[in-house]
């Protein structure tokens, strides 16, 4: 059985003093929550330390580290940094980042290769744009996010990724996937990582779907067998709609 996940992604949203009161929200919630979904919260990184000590029963994570180990990078923030609070996740290559911050294939990979050797557990996204799907391109861009990305990892590593499928056209848009869209896409994915990796790795990796997720969507999307649970951006900033969605399964 492969783990169910929902994860938060808290965007550059929330001071600390919110952050902290919305984790601690988060965590009354789900504390009667036992369906076995694993409940995770990226914060943004200065709340990493703080939110940590107010968790109990989620997980903590980042939405990103630095592509280099230390040094003379002012303003980045490195894996081993993320992995010192406490933290266990990190979102790698979210679109956003993708597009507003030039993140290439080339350097998600050198991130993800630094946050496995520092025991972070990524969160890789991959996703197509709306002109990408509308073009019939879609199955073709996460293929090549996943083997530029990813495919340079050793099975052992690879088997450590938790894979977000994101369209760039339902983050933050109100616009979800269809649950048929959804589950299309997401066996493909596995389809493509059994290709490489071989079935029973394909097998363990949780899939999360991300964009426009909320309560009301949640539980038809997760239904689908390929769909392990989903990477929530707007909704998690509402702990009683986070716990919707992760009580949707
Ligand atoms: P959204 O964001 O749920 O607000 O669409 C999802 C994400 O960007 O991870």
């Amino acid at each position: 059985m492969r783990q169910k996940i929902v994860a938060g992604n808290w965007k550059m949203n929330t001071t600390l003093q919110e952050g902290i009161a919305l984790a601690q929200e988060v965590e009354a919630l789900i504390a009667g929550v036992n369906n076995g979904a694993k409940v995770i919260v990226c914060t943004p990184f200065i709340h990493l330390t703080e939110v940590k000590k107010v968790l109990k029963k989620a997980a903590l994570g980042a939405q990103n580290c630095a592509s280099e180990v230390s040094g003379a990078y002012t303003g980045e923030v490195s894996a081993a940094m993320v992995k010192s609070t406490g933290a266990e996740y990190v979102i790698l290559g979210h679109s956003e980042r993708r597009s507003y911050y030039h993140e290439d294939d080339a350097m998600l990979a050198k991130k993800t290769k630094l946050a496995l050797a520092n025991g972070l557990i990524p969160i890789f996204c991959i996703g197509e744009l709306l002109s990408e799907r509308e073009s019939g391109k879609h199955f073709d861009v996460v293929k090549s996010q996943l083997e530029k990305g990813l495919f340079d990892l050793s099975e052992e590593d690879f088997k450590k990724i938790v894979l977000a499928y994101e369209p760039v056209w339902a983050i933050g848009t109100g616009k979800t996937a269809s649950s048929a869209q959804a589950q299309e896409i997401h066996k493909f994915i596995r389809d493509t990582v059994a290709a490489k990796y071989g079935q029973a790795v394909a097998d363990l990796i949780p899939i999360l779907y991300g964009g426009s997720c909320k309560p009301s969507n949640a539980k038809e999307l997760f239904e689908n067998p390929d769909v392990d649970g989903g990477l929530i951006g707007g909704a998690a900033l509402v702990a009683s709609d986070f716990n919707g969605i992760i009580t949707a399964f």
